[in-house]
């Protein structure tokens, strides 16, 4: 059977050496190449999902529509039901879906914001967190994604909000998960500080000064040496500060690629699969694509996914 090619996808330029559609509608699923992946699934993210083979995807890292924020301009879109507890179901079979096609050592890496409700904060990230905990998800992390540009607000009567939540959560106890790939910089004991007693011992294992002068101190001693000295910095801590992205062609807002680079390359080794089942402008897919790794984008809205493929292949 041939597929009819929309404007966009005919005229595509060769992309890596394949001359082959970029979107493909929920019906013609069955002419994925998994392997070969790079191609957004255009439908409804639970019909898709259900379609798909077990466990494909190394890591899920996505942000689906907020309750009650945006309109999508579409049928079946997320985040407009009548109830936030009926939003809170309709994401959870979404993610009962994920952990199935999820490998056994794969992680999802879940943005979602807040809603005031009647003037009172609904706690849905954390309602969602729980339940997926239900579920048998397992969390492991929760990341404050501070945005130190967020919006000014006018309210008065409490502090103006500058985060999102970031969860990081496991399908299995032992997943993947590459803490060398995303190491920061020590602080305790840089290269500028002036504790020359721990600075000797930056990037040396072994040598730490179990006796003498510092004998004591337990940030010098050999079992924290992974801790002060690593010579690739310190392991990532739980705030991230990461700008809101200038994206301006998707009305809606689009991850900043600094905050997901860290999960792609903590959660996906190169050549891995990774998936968006909201992709809206295809952030996810720009940032695998740019670290080396393959990705699925699932998207309701066809001339999201238009954009996101002219934004990823630059056409
Ligand atoms: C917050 S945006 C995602 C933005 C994305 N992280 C990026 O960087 O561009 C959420 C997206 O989910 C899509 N969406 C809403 N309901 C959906 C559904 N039921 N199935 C699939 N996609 C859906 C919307 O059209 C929108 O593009």
């Amino acid at each position: 059977m041939t597929i009819p090619l929309n404007p966009i996808t005919a005229n595509l330029p060769l992309f890596m050496g394949l001359d082959r559609k970029l979107i493909i509608n929920v019906e013609d699923l069955d002419q994925v190449d998994y392997n070969q992946a790079n191609v957004i699934l255009n439908g409804e993210a639970l019909e898709v999902l259900k379609k798909l083979p077990d466990s494909i995807i190394q890591t899920v890292v996505t942000s689906p529509p907020y309750y009650g924020q945006r309109d999508y301009c579409t049928q079946d879109q997320i985040g407009i039901e009548k109830t936030p507890n009926n939003y809170l179901n309709r994401l959870l079979e979404i993610f009962d879906q994920i952990k199935r096609i999820l490998k056994e050592d794969g992680t999802l890496w879940l943005n979602i914001g807040d809603k005031y409700i009647d003037g009172s904060l609904a706690g849905l990230p954390w309602q969602l967190a729980i339940a997926l905990k239900e579920r048998n998800w397992i969390l492991r992390s929760d990341i404050i994604w501070y945005k130190p540009n967020a919006m000014p607000s006018s309210v008065q009567n409490r502090p103006t909000t500058d985060h999102e939540y970031l969860f990081l959560f496991a399908k299995n106890p032992k997943y993947y998960y590459d803490a060398d790939a995303i190491r920061e910089p020590h602080v305790t004991f840089s290269d500028n500080s002036k504790m020359r007693g721990g600075r000797n011992h930056l990037g040396k294992k072994g040598g730490t000064p179990e006796q003498g002068k510092n004998a004591g101190n337990s940030n010098l001693h050999n079992g924290r040496w992974d801790q002060a000295f690593h010579p690739k910095g310190r392991n990532k801590r739980t705030v991230w500060e990461v700008p809101l992205s200038k994206f301006r062609e998707a009305h809606f807002a689009v991850f900043p690629e600094k905050l997901i680079e860290p999960c792609i390359k903590a959660g996906a080794p190169e050549g891995s699969l990774v998936l968006d089942p909201f992709f809206g402008a295809g952030t996810t897919g720009l940032v695998s694509l740019n670290l080396g790794r393959k990705f699925i984008g699932i998207e309701l809205n066809k001339q999201y996914c238009e954009i996101a493929v002219k934004r990823i292949f630059s056409i």
